[in-house]
């Protein structure tokens, strides 16, 4: 019988928590999304988020251990993503794992929210994907790493002002599209000319950079919007072919970068394997630009599949590395919102 974890996710807007075996199969797994919480708002309010957390982390729990079949006597160890996300958010996951792995005296594991995305690569892959390098693209991060194993992760360069997720939500809300603006700027730009509008690609010439930079992106699209100079976008009303032109020219010119820069981190780094994950990596063009860069230079990919790439528990299973590697937490752990960038 397979050693057992549950793992626990409420780093941001999503409250999740999956049973995993050592072997990689999920027993269960259940998020509890948050989406319509935050949709009027057009982004995540965190103190909504953490009071959502807070009424749902139990039930989440209860649901995934049903499902599971399993009870908590049975589980091997307790595992909680403490670092990076939002503080009110992340202190629900975090005290909920201390007090289950208190009462029930099994052993408490950490994970970092970011190389968990990377792991549902491994997840998915069903094959090791170590040494690699690791892309991060979702709502909060930006981020390339060298992976040399699964609890060995190097910052080599990342976003300097918004993440590209968060530039996607932004730039809906400008549009008039609902939240979250990944999937609703996706869908608008397959009717829209990627052409349409010359986007800046800030730092891709840059080569000795491994940085990105979506915020004068981001101011570009709200002068295509108003006009030049013109910030307020408020009274502007945009057909449906002006919005699709929009979106598909904004996709393409984040696309663009984080393939440039992620192509250049492989060859920097001389690894031949590229891992993406995250809730942008879930965008087809993005997939589409990465299969067909990474083909053309014989660099292995492995991209998240849709459903591991917004934020699940699943991809929690990373902590088996930690239990192998016997790097347990104390009850002190603490949740650490911050992006850590040095090697865990
Ligand atoms: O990883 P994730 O679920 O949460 C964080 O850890 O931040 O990522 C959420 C982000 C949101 O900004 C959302 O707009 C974006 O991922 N996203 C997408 C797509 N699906 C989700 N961005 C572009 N294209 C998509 N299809
Ligand atoms: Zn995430």
């Amino acid at each position: 019988m397979p050693r057992l974890i549950l793992t626990i996710e409420s780093t941001c807007d999503e409250t999740a928590a999956a049973v995993v075996a050592e072997d990689l199969t999920v027993r269960a797994s259940v998020v509890a999304s948050q989406d319509e919480l935050h949709q009027r708002f057009s982004g995540v309010v965190p103190e909504i988020a953490a009071r959502a957390h807070v009424q749902r982390i139990l039930p989440v729990i209860d649901e995934t251990l049903r499902r599971a079949g399993v009870s908590l006597a049975e589980l091997d160890a307790i595992a909680v993503a403490n670092t990076p996300g939002l503080a009110g958010s992340l202190l629900v996951g975090v005290v909920a794992a201390k007090t289950l792995a208190l009462a029930t005296g099994k052993p408490l594991l950490a994970i970092n929210h970011l190389y968990a995305h990377i792991y549902a690569c491994r997840m998915a892959a069903g094959r090791e994907i170590f040494p690699c390098v690791g892309l991060v693209v979702s709502g909060g991060h930006s981020s390339l790493y060298r992976c040399a194993g699964p609890v060995d992760f190097i910052y080599l360069g990342g976003t300097i002002d918004d993440a590209a997720g968060e530039a996607f939500d932004k730039v809906a809300h400008m549009l008039g599209l609902p939240y979250p603006g990944g999937p609703a700027i996706a869908r608008a730009a397959e009717r829209g000319n990627s052409r349409a509008h010359a986007f800046p690609r800030a730092l891709l010439f840059e080569r000795e950079r491994l940085d990105y930079s979506f915020s004068g992106l981001k101011t570009a699209v709200r002068y295509a919007i108003a006009g030049p100079g013109r910030p307020d976008f408020s009274a502007v009303t945009l057909t449906g072919q002006q919005v699709a032109d929009l979106a598909a020219s904004f996709q393409a010119a984040v696309v663009d970068i984080l393939v440039a820069k992620a192509i250049l981190a492989v060859e920097r780094t001389g690894l031949k394997r590229l891992c993406v994950g995250g809730g942008v990596a879930a965008n087809r063009a993005l997939r589409a630009l990465l299969a067909a860069e990474t083909e053309a230079r014989s660099i292995d990919l492995v991209i998240a599949p849709p459903e591991l790439c917004t934020d699940n528990a699943v991809m929690g299973a990373i902590a088996f590395e930690r239990l192998r590697a016997g790097q347990f937490e104390s009850l002190d752990l603490d949740a650490v919102p911050g992006l850590v960038r040095h090697a865990s």
